[in-house]
């Protein structure tokens, strides 16, 4: 991959105000980006703040370039993840010119793999704990998270009941996306394609509230709940309004 790219490219999304909690994994790519020899450029959605704080800073300090894009696609209601895909392309090939491509969330059937493997130790926890007849349920942003959970769950033929809460309420054909990223990575491992758009369990745009990253008072109640009960805290961006509609689910 070096030898063809000059520059390593990473995607995130991020808003003109507060930065989003996704770019813990950006900041995760600029890092293996370093380590591979790779120059790692972020590309956030929104405009620079006056100081870098938080994750900005964090960002500028594993040596990763930021560049701020206009919205683009994502500012109309929702659009594919082709479209918008297609956009971040473009604009990085105008700052940074050749470069190796990694899309928002790292979702696609590579970065789903990963998942793909979670689903395996998920049913064999569930296994050895005797649960059989239980939900799954995940927070679903850009989507490869929820991709390979339900390619390794049916992969196996899992009886868990898997499901994704919307946390961004960014794209139209949902569970089409999450249906193709979920082939790919079963694809790349040699295995047969499962899944169907119908086989995506899925609740959109329930919890999202004003929208992503923007915190919600049902995920605010839930992170409370928890932290009071358990003592787990969870964040207010993807688990909070998860557990939001976990607590909705078991009513
Ligand atoms: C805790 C948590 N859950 C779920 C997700 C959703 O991931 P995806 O963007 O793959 O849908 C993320 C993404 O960063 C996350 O941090």
């Amino acid at each position: 991959m070096g030898a063809q790219c000059g520059n390593h490219i990473d995607v995130d999304l991020a808003a003109v105000d507060h930065f989003r909690h996704l770019e813990h994994l950006g900041r995760g790519h600029a890092t293996a980006g370093h380590h591979l020899g790779l120059e790692p450029h972020l590309l956030l959605f929104g405009s620079p703040p006056q100081r870098a704080v938080g994750n900005l800073l964090l960002d500028e300090l594993v040596g990763a370039e930021v560049h701020f894009i206009p919205p683009g696609p994502i500012a109309a209601e929702a659009c594919t993840f082709e479209e918008l895909d297609a956009y971040v392309r473009e604009e990085a090939s105008k700052r940074v010119g050749t470069h190796y491509h990694v899309p928002l969330g790292g979702s696609n059937g590579l970065g789903s793999v990963g998942y793909l493997r979670a689903a395996l130790e998920i049913e064999e926890q569930a296994k050895s704990a005797r649960i059989e007849d239980a939900w799954v349920v995940v927070a679903t942003g850009s989507g490869g998270t929820l991709a390979g959970l339900v390619a390794g769950l049916r992969h196996i033929g899992s009886s868990l009941r898997l499901i994704g809460i919307d946390v961004a309420s960014i794209w139209t054909s949902y569970p089409e996306l999450v249906a193709r990223i979920a082939n790919d990575a079963l694809e790349l491992l040699g295995m047969p394609s499962i899944v169907e758009p119908a086989d995506v369990s899925l609740i959109e745009r329930t919890y999202v509230g004003r929208g992503y990253a923007v915190p919600t008072g049902d995920g605010t109640a839930a992170i409370k709940r928890l932290v009071r009960s358990e003592g787990l805290v969870l964040d207010p961006t993807y688990t909070g309004k998860a557990f939001a509609g976990l607590l909705d689910l078991h009513a």
